[in-house]
């Protein structure tokens, strides 16, 4: 898909759908709306009407224009409530209106840019947010598809129309790119998960990896088993010597141009698939779990817009990527495993291996004195259980991080909600032969036992876990995509890098 930006009357442009908009409870049509029912000789309000078409969030009513204008349809989106407009709001409308125009077998799309006439919301967000989201509405994962059961691909070109204010096209045009660049990364992360374990390899990890550090011109160190147990990464490689698979631990640097702001660490939990190992998870749990690498997946998106984005902080990523499987050469339970930063843990059920090859992960970086450390992890089943797929978790041991990745994500279109982290928890990781056990109290507050785990680890550097395990598989397609992977984190991640760090 193609967005580009054109200045020019709307009712003068050709294009199989034109896409206006409606505020919830609009007496009176103005604006660019306006401007098109009047050209339409007031087919828009006249159908409105008879429809009884409300304008809530989302909601879409198609219109014939009988060759009254170049357009062959109008499709008309609901924005909800004017009160409560923001940048959701527009993601809500852009979504219902691409995916309207599909169904309308559209290949030229042309829009308006919903709700920039209120002064609420910026241009360039504007532009930016319909752009992303009419990209992902319509992701489509067909490549195991065999010929005859492939959809043909529509390439669709959508322009977005700024006739009613010039000055405002480079806002757009920015926009435009911004969006576009977001789009692709969350793409990216979408494919690499559902592509599946039996390709989605460690190696396949860090392969794609050191295509988007190429492509980014990004540092890149790729570790494998034997540099991992020279630099005394217990923890990882006990995960790890289950699986026939190498497992790869994989490094990528951004340094900006000037002098960077801060120093930034991202870690996603890259595990190809959890069985559960030893420990192992009943059939149906199972049946998702080539996700379990859905945090690797957002943070080399991620970083697969470094050469377009430019942030002014140095990042350093990091995957530890390996699958968790059972065999003769599995960890157990019962095992006593030492991380690299000399901390041993005993390991009471081998399906809670994210926080343990993580415990590499963080304690390699930590190495580095990064200022603040984002770690984004499909981690505990806990989690899904209290926020569902609609929230991901944020617990952290820095508020004030917390508050500014929480802003992020939510502005960009990916809930977060903190659970939080008491003394009281981090009394039910301690074992009675180790420094910590890698379960916590049974039943009880399963998400945060994962995240006090891993902070034994961040030696007190300001530090987010994100819990993505439940935004980041939708058992049904919603406005933003296909049910399935989501590629959640991706849009946080570089909304945080980009604004707020
Ligand atoms: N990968 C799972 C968590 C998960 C569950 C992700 C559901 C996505 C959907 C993780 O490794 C896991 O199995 N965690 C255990 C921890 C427990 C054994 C302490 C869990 O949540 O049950
Ligand atoms: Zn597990
Ligand atoms: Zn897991």
């Amino acid at each position: 898909m193609k967005v580009i930006s054109k200045n020019q009357k709307l009712e003068n442009i050709s294009c199989d759908v034109l896409i206006v908009n409606l505020f919830e409870g609009t007496k009176t049509i103005s604006g660019d709306t306006g401007a098109v029912d009047l050209a339409l000789d007031g087919l828009i309000k006249k159908i409105i009407k008879e429809e009884d078409f409300k304008g809530k969030a989302g909601s879409t009513l198609t219109i014939r224009t009988n060759g009254l204008i170049p357009a062959k349809k109008v499709i008309v989106i609901g924005l909800g409530d004017k009160e409560k407009f923001d940048l959701n709001s527009i993601r809500k409308a852009s979504a219902g209106a691409i995916r309207a125009a599909k169904r309308e077998k559209a290949k030229i799309v042309c829009t308006i840019l919903h709700g920039i006439g209120e002064g609420k919301i910026d241009t360039k967000d504007a532009a930016q947010t319909v752009t992303e989201v009419s990209q992902l509405a319509i992701y489509e994962f067909d490549r195991f598809k065999s010929k005859d059961k492939k959809e043909p691909k529509k390439e669709i070109q959508t322009l977005i129309i700024a006739e009613s204010d010039k000055s405002k096209l480079k806002d757009i045009e920015a926009g435009i790119k911004r969006g576009t660049v977001i789009a692709r990364a969350q793409a990216l992360a979408r494919d690499m998960v559902t592509e599946s374990a039996i390709t989605m390899t460690p190696t396949k990890i860090a392969n794609i990896a050191r295509k988007v550090a190429k492509e980014n011109k990004l540092k890149i160190k790729v570790l494998d088993r034997e540099a991992c147990r020279r630099l005394g990464m217990g923890a990882f490689l006990a995960v790890a010597q289950g699986s026939d698979e190498p497992p790869k631990f994989i490094e990528i640097k951004y340094t900006p141009k000037g002098k960077p702001k801060k120093h930034i660490a991202i870690i996603g939990k890259g595990i190809t698939f959890d069985s559960g190992g030893l420990s192992l998870k009943p059939a149906n749990s199972m049946e998702t779990m080539k996700d379990d690498m859905s945090g690797s997946a957002a943070v080399i998106g991620t970083m697969s817009t470094m050469r377009e984005l430019q942030p002014d902080v140095a990042i350093t990523m990091i995957v530890a990527a390996t699958e968790n499987m059972p065999s003769g050469k599995a960890y157990r339970p019962g095992d006593v495993i030492r991380a690299m930063n000399g901390k041993t843990i005993e390991v009471l059920n081998t399906d809670a291996e994210g926080r343990v090859t993580l415990a590499d992960a963080v304690s390699y970086v930590v190495r580095q004195k990064p200022d603040e450390i984002i770690d984004l992890a499909t981690l505990t089943g806990a989690c899904v259980v209290a926020l569902g797929d609609t929230a991901n978790g944020v617990m952290t041991n820095n508020q004030k991080l917390a508050d500014k990745i929480i802003k992020a994500g939510n502005e960009a279109g990916e809930r977060m909600w903190q659970l939080p982290l008491y003394d009281e928890d981090r009394e039910k990781i301690k074992s009675d032969i180790a420094d910590m056990i890698n379960t916590g109290s049974k039943g009880k507050s399963g998400a945060q036992n994962g995240a006090v785990f891993i902070e034994k680890f961040v030696n007190d550097i300001p530090w987010v876990h994100i819990d993505i395990a439940g935004p980041s598989w939708i058992d049904k397609e919603n406005e933003y995509g296909p049910k399935g992977p989501t590629g959640v984190g991706v849009r946080t991640l570089i909304n945080y890098l980009t604004n707020y760090a």
